[in-house]
Order: structure tokens, then sequence, then C-alpha cells
């Protein structure tokens, strides 16, 4: 048997901290913060990771947060990440957090940022992991709110490289946060925004239009808009997709009916994620295997995913250079 290759060298651009934790770190946050979770195991809860749609996900995600309470709880959750992720390939990760959902139970800004910057910023050094961190804003709560957000916000900005928008997506349009981006834009973050996941095509036109979105998180229902997906390939514009999440929120029915390979052929600026990798059952180097066995990606279909997940991402020139040359020398077939 030949020795299996190290996976591809490649960027994480769509992932959410808090969907990293593990039910066996929950259990143990639990117990240190002396907080009751409704499940018996951490066997148990993971039986629980059965969703009918975004919501229904969402709702068991926010529901755990309740177990991150202190700095040293968002350090061990984005260290316990960053571990996997380095055995996925992953060399450089852009990560989503979701402060309202932790002001909102009382844990200050402060913490969640100090706490993670703390894994994030050894990560180069320890990993091989370069990062950026998104401030994302919870789309079903008040444009007020994300304001006030951004606002406070302010003392941690040089760890912050971009927003993001994401939750309940349907009836909460991108343009309610109109002037939240151009707020954000003016402070020099870049911007990103979920859409096109659960809701329609029209939403991604408004987060481009409105937003000045750079980059689309999900936006697997450009396809249904031929317009849109001609604009999207003439601009360039980068859409994180994510297909176990596709498939585990039922957005899409099984992983061979995903529409990645149309995505490709289309002449889109596809990239893969994972999104929430602990719920959706599986970490980004997962997606690109599940992809290959499912839909029979080809090498050189997996390393144009590497490739594009490297220019999506808003790493500078040298290092975006550094990572393509890895990806480059790796040894694959493709
Ligand atoms: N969509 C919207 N909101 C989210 C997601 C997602 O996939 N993951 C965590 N919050
Ligand atoms: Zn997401």
């Amino acid at each position: 048997m030949p020795t299996p290759l190290a996976p591809l060298p490649k960027a994480e651009l769509h992932l959410h901290i808090e969907g990293t934790l593990e039910p066996e770190l929950a259990f143990l946050l639990a117990e240190r913060n002396g907080i009751d979770l409704p499940y018996a195991t951490p066997e148990e809860l993971r039986s629980a990771y059965a969703f009918s749609d975004l919501q229904s996900f969402l709702d068991l995600y926010y529901r755990l947060t309740a177990v991150l309470l202190t700095e040293q709880d968002f350090t061990d959750l984005a260290e316990a990440y960053l571990v996997r992720a380095a055995a996925q390939g992953v060399r450089h990760a852009e990560v989503f957090f979701d402060p309202q959902a932790h002001t909102a139970r009382g844990v200050e800004l402060g913490t969640v940022v100090r706490g993670l910057a703390r894994a994030l910023d050894r990560s180069e050094e320890r990993h091989g992991i370069s990062t950026g961190l998104i401030l994302s804003f919870l789309r079903d709560l008040p444009a007020e709110d994300a304001l006030r957000t951004l606002a406070d916000a302010a003392p941690y900005l040089d760890r912050i490289s971009a927003v993001g928008l994401d939750s309940a997506e349907v009836g909460h349009p991108p343009a309610k946060f109109t002037e939240v981006y151009a707020e954000a834009k003016r402070l020099g973050l870049r911007l990103v925004a979920h859409a096109g996941e659960e809701g329609p095509p029209a939403y991604i036109s408004e987060a481009l239009d409105l937003l000045g979105a750079e980059r689309i998180d999900h936006g697997i229902r450009c396809l249904e808009d031929e317009a849109l997906v001609a604009r999207l390939v003439a601009e360039r514009i980068p859409l994180t997709v994510c297909p176990f999440s596709n498939v585990r929120l039922r957005c899409v029915d099984r992983l061979e009916d995903h529409p990645l390979p149309a995505m490709l052929a289309a002449g889109l600026l596809v990239t893969v994620n994972s999104d929430d990798p602990s719920y959706f059952g599986g970490y980004v180097e997962d997606n690109y295997q599940g992809l290959r066995r499912a839909l029979g990606l080809t090498d050189g279909q997996l390393r144009l995913l590497a490739r594009n997940s490297f220019l999506a991402s808003f790493v500078d020139e040298a290092r975006r250079a550094e990572l393509l040359a890895e990806l480059d020398a790796h040894p694959s077939s493709g």
C-alpha cells in the first residue's frame, strides 16, 4: 500500500468557531463552569445532531454556547479547532465568531476576543496556520444591535479583519444591514456575508450591491439565476461553499446531489469549507474527500478548490505567494 499523501494545503474561509465545539469539550467546559447540560453523555448530545433546517441547528448551536464563559474557554475552543485544522491541511483560517451570542448571556466582548486571539496569535508558530478573525452579526436581531456591537468592538479592531452576517437568513435580507456595513467599511474592515444558503438569489445581489460584500458565504442558490451566475463569474466574487453543512441542514438532499460540480463548470470562484464541523460530520479535508467519493471530483478539481481558497482569502500578497507555492509543491497527481 502506498503511504497516503498529506492533505492539500488550503485556506478555510467559512468556519464558525462556536460550531467547532465538540461534545467532549462541551462536557469538559460545562463541568469546569458548573453548568448543567440537558444530556447525560457526549454520545447522547451527539445523537441530537439531527437537523431539519438551519433554525433547528441554530437552536442547539446557541444553547451550547452556554458552556463558554471565560477567556480560557474561548482559547481552549480555538486551540482545539487549530489542532484539527492543521491535521486537515489548513494553512490559513479566517474564523467567524458571533459576539452577540455571548454578550446576550453576559459574557463581555473583550473576554471573547482576547480568549480567541490568544490561540489565534500563536497559531502560525504552533500549527503553521495564519489566521484572521471575522466578527459576524446575527441577522435575526435588529440592525441597531449590530451597530452597537460594532461600536463596542472599537478596542479590538486591530485583531478583527472583517465583518460577516449569519444566523436565520429568510426574512432578514442584507438590506437591513446597509448602514452597519457602511460603518464597517469606514472602519477599514473587509466585508463578507452569508447569502443564498436558505435565502433567495436576490439576497446575494443585495449583499453585493447594498453591503459591498467582497465574498459570499454559501451562495449555492445563485444557480437559480443565470444572470447572477454570469455576474459572479465576471466579477470573480468568491463563494465559500460548505457541502456537509448543506446536506445536514437539508439545503441539498444528498452529497451526491451537491451543485458544486455545476458551480465549478460555470466558472465560479468556489471554495470548500466546513462551516460548523462539530455539528455537520467533518472538518474541511473531510469535505474535500467527501466530494471526491460522492461526486468523483478529480485531483485536479480538488487542487483548484485549494488554489481558490488562497485566491479568495484576505492574506497579504507575500503570504498568498507563499501559500500558492506550497500548494504547487504538493505532490498530488492533480
Ligand atoms: N448559516 C447561518 N448562520 C450560521 C451558520 C450557517 O451555516 N453557522 C453558524 N451560524
Ligand atoms: Zn456559516
